[in-house]
């Protein structure tokens, strides 16, 4: 579901034709969609309304301040993996302490700041994490609020690159080891056990794994939460989203088509899990990312030449794998149209960027309208884990964010200047 549709062959966001966009601030450009993400975030809060909730948007999925602070203003907290994303949701100006922190790789000056500024708790992912952060702790006087995020070795039928919850992963304690880790970490003195958190994975599309997951930890959560009075259960994000097709039936209705019929809703994913949880008695969190922002972005990009090579067709566009990775990085799909929709037949493309990269596209072989130099094309589904992965690769400046809401829109982050890739850098004093 999302609000991105023609009209009278024309792409819109909302109340705004997308090419207005282009022609105020050129692109690439990302356009991202606040009445989307608002009704994903309500869905999903509504859908565990029977429980005690709180929704935690994962700031890396997204973490641009206009949509930090959109989800704030709904009554979201966050999921911060890093001191900077702290920052951002302090630069957004939401509340630290409805932040939970998570990561297997926390520094001791991100632990500090964390704690000075009061986040919810720390997701605790090893022994030495927790003893580092009792250690901080007593030195600034303080308690830190822990829970520690269980590995249930369950597997999430997902991509291999983002499938966390078995034990060929780095994340969580393994499931049999919990219990003797609360044991250890209630004998530290600075720090207070608060709950218990796990995540199977990103871009899950049953519920299976997640009921099974949460069925094989509750009995464990359930003496945990006896034994030392835990106040919540974190279970995570992973929520995965319709890549392919978005827009074919109507963008009311993608997850009723037959090709989706398996796809995992809000609704299902809260009926199936909220019966489970309800009798734990405990607060629910959830982490979920893609979900919420997931389709609620686009890509918008120009094409700078149509060439035909051998037997191909390659459509070389000014946006490339320094903007969106994931097909690159993943081979993820993004369904790809034109800004003005096009009759005529179609044609197998590779819609690829101008990076120095074999594995530079966007699509391979693709059935696409026709296009000539100057059309632009929207990458669809581009709103998590696009943007907050995109680098300077090639020395290409990062693209820039609009934000619309209804008939407006505003710069939500302007393009970079080319000379800002190299601001940091300085010529060592014997080149000179
Ligand atoms: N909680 C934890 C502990 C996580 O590791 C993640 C995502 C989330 C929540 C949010 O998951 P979501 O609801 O967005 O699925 N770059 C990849 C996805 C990486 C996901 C990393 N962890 C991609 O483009 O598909």
């Amino acid at each position: 579901m999302h609000h991105f549709h023609y009209i009278r062959k024309r792409l819109f966001c909302e109340a705004v034709a997308v090419e207005s966009l282009v022609q105020k601030h050129g692109t690439p450009l990302y356009v991202y969609s606040q009445r989307t993400l608002t009704e994903h975030f309500q869905r999903l809060d509504r859908a565990f309304a029977p429980l005690d909730h709180q929704i935690c948007f994962a700031v890396k999925s997204n973490g641009n301040l206009c949509v930090l602070r959109a989800l704030a203003n709904l009554g979201s907290g966050f999921d911060i993996v890093s001191g900077g994303e702290l920052r951002r949701v302090l630069a957004a100006g939401a509340d630290p302490r409805r932040c939970v922190f998570a990561g297997v790789g926390k520094t001791g000056a991100e632990i500090e700041f964390a704690l000075r500024r009061g986040v919810c708790y720390f997701n605790v992912e090893s022994v030495p994490e927790l003893e580092r952060l009792n250690r901080i702790a007593a030195r600034l006087n303080k308690v830190a609020p822990v829970a520690v995020r269980v590995n249930p070795n369950v597997e999430a039928f997902t991509h291999a690159k983002i499938t966390t919850g078995t034990y060929a992963n780095k994340f969580g304690i393994a499931f049999e080891q919990v219990e003797a880790v609360y044991d250890l970490a209630a004998k530290m003195k600075n720090l207070r056990l608060r709950g218990l958190q796990m995540h199977i994975g990103s871009q899950l599309t049953r519920v299976s794994p997640f009921a099974k997951a949460v069925r094989k930890v509750l009995p464990l959560a359930r003496r945990l939460a006896e034994k030392y009075e835990l106040e919540f259960f974190n279970i995570g994000g992973g929520l995965g989203i319709v890549y392919q097709p978005a827009l074919a039936s109507g963008p009311e209705n993608w997850w009723k088509t037959p090709a989706a019929k398996d796809i995992l809703t809000p609704e299902r994913y809260g009926a199936d899990l909220a019966p489970l949880l309800e009798p734990l008695g405990l607060k629910i969190l959830l982490e979920p990312g893609r979900f919420i922002v997931g389709n609620a972005g686009i890509l918008v990009t120009r094409v700078e030449y149509v060439k035909r090579t051998g037997k191909k067709t390659f459509v070389i566009v000014d946006a490339a794998m320094n903007d969106l990775i994931r097909p690159a990085f993943y081979d993820a799909y993004h369904e790809i149209i034109p800004l003005t929709r096009k009759n005529g037949a179609a044609l197998k493309t590779d819609v690829v960027g101008g990076v120095c990269e074999s594995g530079d596209y966007f699509c391979k072989n693709r059935p696409l309208p026709k296009v000539v130099e100057g059309d632009y094309l929207a990458l669809m589904s581009a709103g998590a884990y696009g943007f907050v992965m995109a680098s300077n690769y090639n020395a290409r400046p990062l693209a820039a964010e609009v934000l619309v809401n209804g008939n407006q829109s505003a710069v939500a982050r302007q393009r970079q200047p080319v000379e800002a890739i190299w601001s940091g850098e300085k010529l060592a004093p014997w080149l000179k």
